[in-house]
């Protein structure tokens, strides 16, 4: 019996991706695993996180008998895809910022990429433009706070408008701007916010119904959906445990690191 695709990110983040694979594949087995000890990712050193992230994938990999592994987080996907599929043995998708088709649907040519620090400054990232949007001005905007205000959000809390609308700001003085790329999957979980936010319209493009299609076609075997859905947490708590549970994960157990493994405590900056 194959196990459940396991969806890894920061935080809550990958349950923005989670949704689209459930759309997509209402019926198969999914499980959770954030990092949240560690939240956010896209503030910290690159070699810190490489070995933190394939730590706790392999660790909950273990756990959860996955049979694939989402990386639903792009400050994890554009660094540690590469570490991650060598040492792993089960397929791996990753989650990279929607360049390509935000590029293709523009109008105006003016595109922007609203993501982590750590995102929209890695070669990865810029290889991507270079790739699919050398024909666009492209505006790279690190918009970290918004991560912590879609944590707050899914806990129960309200969104602080004022902090939105600083990370929006230097957006709107591109005029010829259409389409915003959404390159953190904790910005999806804001959209109404987001939407609330803008002066003008504007296309919102995230990358969770690409990563959707990618899941169905990369893992042949699915599990079906029937017992209780598992999650994982390197910080467990109770706004955490209600959240993952109202979005179908009711069973969220902590996660530790072997004693041993690659486990280093948080990077000093
Ligand atoms: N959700 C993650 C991403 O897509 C990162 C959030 C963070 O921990 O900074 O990049």
């Amino acid at each position: 019996m194959p196990g459940p695709i396991l969806i890894f990110d920061s935080g809550v983040g990958g349950l923005s991706v989670a949704a689209a694979i459930r759309e997509r594949l209402p019926d198969a087995a999914l499980a959770y695993v954030c990092d949240n000890a560690m939240l956010p990712y896209g503030t910290k050193p690159d070699d810190w996180l490489v070995t933190r992230i394939a730590a706790v994938c392999e660790q909950a990999v273990r756990l959860s008998s996955a049979s694939a592994l989402v990386v639903a987080c792009n400050t994890a996907s554009t660094l540690a895809l590469e570490v991650l599929r060598s040492r792993l043995t089960i397929p791996v998708v990753g989650t990279v910022p929607a360049i390509k088709p935000a590029a293709a649907a523009s109008r105006s040519g003016v595109i922007a990429l609203l993501a982590t620090s750590a995102t929209v400054n890695r070669p990865y990232t810029r290889r991507l433009i270079d790739t699919f949007a050398a024909h666009c001005r492209v505006l790279r905007l690190a918009a970290d706070p918004l991560v912590g205000e879609a944590e707050r959000c899914l806990a129960g809390g309200v969104a602080n408008d004022a902090v939105i609308e600083a990370c929006l700001a230097p957006l709107w003085q591109e005029t010829a701007l259409d389409s915003v790329v959404l390159g953190c999957t904790h910005f999806p979980l804001l959209r109404s916010r987001l939407l609330a936010a803008s002066p003008r319209p504007v296309a919102w493009i995230d990358s969770g119904a690409a990563i959707a299609r990618r899941v169905a076609d990369v893992v042949t075997a699915i599990a079906p959906r029937r017992a209780p859905q598992r999650a994982w947490a390197t910080a467990p708590q109770a706004a955490l445990a209600a959240t993952l549970n109202a979005r179908g994960f009711p069973c969220l157990a902590a996660l530790s690191l072997p004693s041993g493994a690659a486990a280093p405590a948080h990077p000093v900056r």
